[in-house]
C-alpha cells in the first residue's frame, strides 16, 4: 500500500475508508458485523486511515468503528470530528455547531470511550463555530495533544482566513472538505494556501457521494432517509444534466482499462502528493474496487483530457442544501 504524508508528519494510506455510510446519512444503517468485518478488511488490503465523526448517528459510527478496531488498534489511525452542538449524555441534536472549549475537552473524553482507545490520532472540528475564536478552539485541542488524547489537530470545511488564525495557536496536521470532479471549490485558494502551510487535505465525498462513479442516473431512487434527497444537485433534473459530467469520467476510464470510481480517486490522488481522499463504501467489492484507483496513474494526457472535458460541462445544483451551505467557509 502507498502512504501519503499529512501535515507535520501523520502517515497514512493513500486513500482512506470514509466511515459515515455505515450508520448515517445514506439510508439505514447497514448490518454492524458486516462493516466490522468490511473494517478489519481494509486494514488487511493496506488502510490505515479511518474517518468517524461524533455527528455520526450520533455516536454509532464511532461506537462501530472503536469495536472493529480494537483489535487492531496499533495497527491505525483513527480520525474523528467534534464541534456539532449535541447533548453528551442522551446524543440529542440541539442544533447548530458548539466548539466551546469545555465541550471540545468532553467530546473528546467521550470519543475516546466510544472508540475503545487512549487517543485520537486526527481531531478535526467539523464545522466552524461562529460563536468562539477559531484561537479557543485549537487552544483547547493543543491542551488535549498536551494531554496525550489527541495527536493531530485539523479542521473541516473551514476558510482559509480560518485556517491560518487556527495554525498560529496549533499546528494543523489536514483540512477535510469536499474536493472532486463534482466539487472544484478547493482549488480558487484553499488548496494554494495548504500547500503554503504544510497542511494535508482530506477530500470528503471524493466519489460526489457516488455520482462519479457512473451507477446513479436520473432514474435511480434513494431511500428516504437519504441526505442525498435534499442536495439539488442530487434532483432527478440535475442528475439528469450532470450525466455530461460521469461521460467524461467514463470515456477516460474505458481507455484506462479503469472504472469511473477508480478514475475519480485517481484524479484527485494526482492533483498534490499530499492528498488523501477517503472514499465510503458498504460493500467490500467496491472497497477493493477503489483501492484500484491507487495504482491507476493518470497521465498528464489523461488530466488534460478530464479538463477539456469538463470545460464543457456546468455542474447543475448545490452540493449542499442551502442552511447547510451557510455552515461551511468555502
Ligand atoms: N467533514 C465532513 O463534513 C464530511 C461530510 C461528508 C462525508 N465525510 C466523510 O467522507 C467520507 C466519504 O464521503 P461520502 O461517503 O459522503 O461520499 P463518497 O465517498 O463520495 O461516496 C459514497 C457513496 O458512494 C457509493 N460508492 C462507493 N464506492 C462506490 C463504487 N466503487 N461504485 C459505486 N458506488 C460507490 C457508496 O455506496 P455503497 O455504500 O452502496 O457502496 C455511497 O453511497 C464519509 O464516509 C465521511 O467519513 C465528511
Amino acid at each position: 500500500m502507498k502512504t501519503r504524508i499529512l501535515g507535520n508528519g501523520l502517515n497514512v494510506s493513500a486513500l482512506g475508508l470514509g466511515c459515515m455510510g455505515m450508520s448515517a446519512a445514506y439510508g439505514p444503517a447497514a448490518d454492524k458485523a458486516e462493516m466490522i468485518a468490511m473494517m478489519r478488511n481494509a486494514r488487511d488490503q493496506g488502510v490505515t486511515f479511518f474517518d468517524t465523526a461524533e455527528a455520526y448517528g450520533p455516536f454509532v459510527n464511532e461506537d462501530l468503528v472503536g469495536e472493529a478496531l480494537q483489535p487492531i488498534r496499533d495497527e491505525v489511525l483513527i480520525a474523528t470530528k467534534f464541534g456539532f452542538d449535541i447533548d453528551l449524555e442522551t446524543g440529542e441534536r440541539r442544533g447548530g455547531t458548539n466548539s466551546r472549549p469545555e465541550h471540545v475537552k468532553a467530546v473528546a473524553d467521550a470519543a475516546l470511550k466510544r472508540l475503545r482507545t487512549d487517543r485520537i490520532d486526527l481531531f478535526y472540528q467539523h464545522r466552524v463555530d461562529p460563536n468562539v475564536p477559531i484561537e479557543d478552539v485549537a487552544g483547547a485541542v493543543k491542551d488535549l495533544i498536551a494531554q496525550g488524547k489527541v495527536k493531530h489537530f485539523g479542521l473541516s470545511e473551514a476558510g482559509v482566513n480560518t485556517i491560518r488564525r487556527a495554525h498560529a495557536v496549533q499546528p494543523v496536521t489536514a483540512v477535510q472538505s469536499e474536493y472532486s470532479l463534482f466539487w472544484r471549490g478547493p482549488e480558487t485558494e484553499l488548496l494554494d494556501v495548504l500547500e503554503e502551510l504544510g497542511i494535508g487535505f482530506v477530500p470528503f465525498s471524493p466519489l460526489g457521494a457516488g455520482f462519479l462513479t457512473g451507477r446513479i442516473d436520473e432514474t435511480t431512487t434513494f431511500d428516504a432517509s437519504d441526505f442525498r434527497n435534499a442536495v439539488p444537485r442530487f434532483s432527478p433534473q440535475a442528475r439528469k444534466a450532470n450525466m455530461a459530467l460521469v461521460d467524461v469520467i467514463r470515456t477516460v476510464a474505458e481507455r484506462k482499462h479503469a472504472t469511473p470510481a477508480q478514475v475519480a480517486l485517481a484524479w484527485l490522488l494526482a492533483q498534490r502528493p499530499w492528498i488523501v481522499p477517503i472514499p465510503g463504501t458498504t460493500k467490500p467489492h467496491r472497497l477493493q474496487e477503489n483501492l484500484g484507483a491507487i495504482d491507476l496513474d493518470l497521465t498528464a494526457v489523461d488530466l488534460a483530457e478530464i479538463d477539456a472535458g469538463l470545460a464543457n460541462v456546468t455542474v447543475e445544483g448545490a452540493r449542499l442544501p442551502e442552511a447547510v451551505l451557510k455552515m461551511t467557509g468555502l
